[in-house]
């Protein structure tokens, strides 16, 4: 009996490639860049299945044109490249990868706070670029960090690894707004306080965005929200773009009215807007919170044992429209 045949949408390690030749017929996209539109509905012609990443959008146009699709498995937590309810009305799986990044994403949303901080990139390129002759008392004195407050938006599983992190590494207080309270045992756990959205802005000497992307979370923070935090506040994005308007953070950072940000996602990304680009206090990643060896290898299989799961035996492990 024939196989079927699957799309890896973007390349992923080879060893997860051969993983899934055991049970399918997989093509792959090798390039560095996502398909468009068109050419992803040409590649899924035939294919059941599909593993895709943020950067691949699958809405009610591509899934009309592709009626063996059964299942999308995405290589990220979250998924806001899916339609799920197209998906669902199609009959199409979607599944995600929770769990298995949480802690290294929340190491990385660490390492961005402390990096804007601190002012770790700006003061490497004044160091590259040879401009560092003397010690000054004031050379890129940045912002405190232990024993300040940090605000966190957004208090799912990451979220509650970055306060532990704070919490109990470096003595901060922390506050969070989410959609619901956490029990108490996980607040005591997270040493963190509810709080609403507004005294988070106001409050917070750190302000850490880890809410999910939808059209209700679109710009949770524009100018107005940025006009309520400190002018002493950083304010870091390892969610997704979107969330923060970046035309108005821009504005913000060049005429101080917060102190730095850090951001990892951006609206429209890879594009960074560029007002962004010309700002200096501004860490700049390109989306690489997750990005260790282990963790990204762990994503990759369990979104590969998604496909195997469900396409050999309707057993799918992390499905999002069961
Ligand atoms: C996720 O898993 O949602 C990340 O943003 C992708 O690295």
């Amino acid at each position: 009996m024939s196989k079927p045949k699957i799309l890896v949408a973007h390349a992923i390690f080879p060893e997860t490639i051969a993983r899934l030749q055991q049970h399918f017929e997989v093509e792959t996209n090798q390039a560095d860049e996502a398909w468009p539109k068109a050419q992803l509905i040409g590649k899924l012609q035939g294919k059941a299945g599909a593993l895709t990443t943020g950067a691949d959008r699958i809405d009610a146009g591509v899934l009309a044109g592709c009626p063996d699709l059964k299942i999308c498995a995405n290589m990220a937590v979250g998924y806001n490249n899916f339609d799920v309810d197209a998906m669902t009305a199609r009959g199409v799986l979607a599944t995600n990868a929770p769990d298995v990044l949480t802690e290294t994403t929340a190491d990385f949303g660490f390492a961005l706070l402390m990096a804007t901080a601190r002012r770790i990139t700006e003061s490497e390129h004044f160091l590259r670029a040879g401009q560092w002759n003397t010690w000054r008392y004031d050379m890129f004195a940045g912002a405190e960090v232990h024993g300040t407050t940090l605000g966190i938006l957004g208090m799912g599983r990451i979220g509650q690894g970055i306060a532990k992190r704070g919490a109990h590494g470096f003595g901060m207080k922390v506050i969070y707004h989410n959609r619901s309270r956490l029990d108490a045992a996980t607040e005591l756990e997270c040493k963190a306080r509810f709080v609403s959205r507004e005294e988070l802005l106001r409050s917070a000497d750190h302000l850490v965005l880890v809410l999910p992307y939808s059209p209700a979370s679109h710009h949770a923070i524009g100018a107005a929200e940025l006009a309520l935090m400190k002018p002493t506040a950083t304010l870091i994005n390892i969610a997704r773009g979107g969330i923060v308007d970046d035309a108005a953070l821009a504005l913000a950072l060049r005429e101080k009215r917060i102190a730095a940000a850090g951001l990892d996602v951006f609206e429209g990304e890879p594009r960074v807007h560029s007002d962004l680009l010309s700002v200096p206090n501004v860490v700049l990643t390109p989306h690489i919170a997750s990005a260790t060896v282990p963790t990204r290898l762990a994503m990759a299989t369990l979104a590969a044992d998604n496909l195997i799961g469900y396409l050999t035996q309707n057993k799918p492990l992390t499905p999002l429209n069961p």
